[in-house]
């Protein structure tokens, strides 16, 4: 199979159309059998309820070509069970689990082609997706939804893929107690739009979110979960149940147990914490782990111990872990990979 003409080493995380898409619609209760096409465009009403009332989902994963050659994705059914749980808060129809895996396999094995190569330091994204599709005026779920899979090969989510970021403390609250925050829908990446333009626009990175209720508490950024690293070697992250339950963090907290016989504490994490922490580190799919130097609060600097050139010790143990697992390098837990190809 021969791979596309593409300068991999130098993608960014952005959308290079590929050849082929999943779609299958919902229509009288029921989903039809779903296709894949080459038509990258959607054609919906203009009163369809995405538009209107934001009623859409979606999930993240990748596809990796492993060091001996195969395609394989990342605990897709955990991407399934998380778009089921997103359907059902925005009264959305679920898509079963077992055809959103087989969508996935069918779309990244059609787009072979655009899977970058091993050691490229490219992924293939694979963006699942859910929206209302009918006419709605009313303040009411729609009667009819599509979804769609589609794959973009993508480079590092933030410039400088490994260089330590800085992050504010954003004023912007991301998730109301109660709210939307543990949920991928659409309607809380709207609401951090505004945000993410003023800290790019002041010169940072990302969004350290608070806790809106009590503004003491670490949530999560606009697109990542927070893990720190204690002085004495502890791994910390925060539990919440207004942020996104990550599937990288889940991945990560079971490596640092099991593999690097680490001791992880989730728990809530106090913003008056951070500057006893020796490393911190923003995870997801997008960000895998991407290594936080400083964070200000209005004026207020925390730098940690390690630096703004690299990543910290145990942060680099953890990462090399994962994407070891995940491209074929090391032994992954039962169930993890899902082989394509
Ligand atoms: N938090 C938010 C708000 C996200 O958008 C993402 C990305 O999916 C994550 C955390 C990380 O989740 P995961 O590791 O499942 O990609
Ligand atoms: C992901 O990591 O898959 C996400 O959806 C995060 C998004 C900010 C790109």
């Amino acid at each position: 199979m021969e791979k596309k003409n593409i300068d991999w080493g130098n993608l960014g995380f952005g959308y290079v159309q590929t050849d082929k898409r999943y779609v299958s619609n919902y229509k009288d209760g029921a989903w039809d059998e779903g296709t894949l096409t080459s038509d990258a465009t959607v054609v919906i009403s203009e009163c369809a309820g995405v538009l209107q009332y934001a009623q859409t989902v979606f999930e993240g994963l990748k596809a990796y070509t492993t060091e001996d050659g195969h395609i394989v994705t990342f605990r897709p059914d955990l991407n399934a069970a998380r778009l089921k749980s997103s359907a059902e808060r925005l009264e959305m129809p679920v898509f079963p689990e077992d055809r959103f895996i087989d969508a996935v396999v069918q779309t990244v094995a059609a787009n072979e082609a655009y899977v970058p190569p091993y050691g490229s330091g490219a992924t293939l994204y694979i963006r699942p997706y859910m929206f209302g599709s009918n006419p709605v005026i009313g303040v009411k779920p729609a009667d009819e939804y599509q979804f769609r899979v589609f794959t973009t090969p993508v480079g590092p989510y933030f410039k400088g893929g490994v260089k330590p970021l800085t992050i504010r403390v954003s004023d912007f609250d991301r998730a109301a107690p109660n709210g939307t925050g543990h949920i991928k829908a659409g309607l809380n990446y709207a609401m951090s739009l505004h945000a993410i333009v003023s800290a790019h626009n002041e010169g940072y990175d990302e969004n350290l979110y608070l806790d809106p209720a009590t503004r003491t508490k670490v949530e999560e950024t606009g697109g990542a979960n927070f893990l720190f690293v204690t002085k004495d070697g502890k791994v910390v992250t925060p539990k919440s149940n207004s942020i996104l339950p990550s599937i990288t963090r889940r991945s990560l907290v079971y490596v640092a147990k099991k593999y690097l016989g680490l001791e992880v504490e989730e728990r809530e994490v106090y913003l008056s914490e951070l500057k006893d922490m020796a490393e911190c580190g923003l995870c997801g799919t997008a960000a895998v782990i991407s290594p936080v130097g400083k964070i200000v609060d209005h004026g207020k600097e925390i730098c940690f111990p390690s630096g703004m050139t690299e990543m910290g010790p145990i942060t680099k143990k953890l990462y090399d872990t994962l994407t070891g697992i995940q491209m074929g390098r090391i032994e992954a837990p039962e169930g993890w990979i899902k082989v394509i190809k």
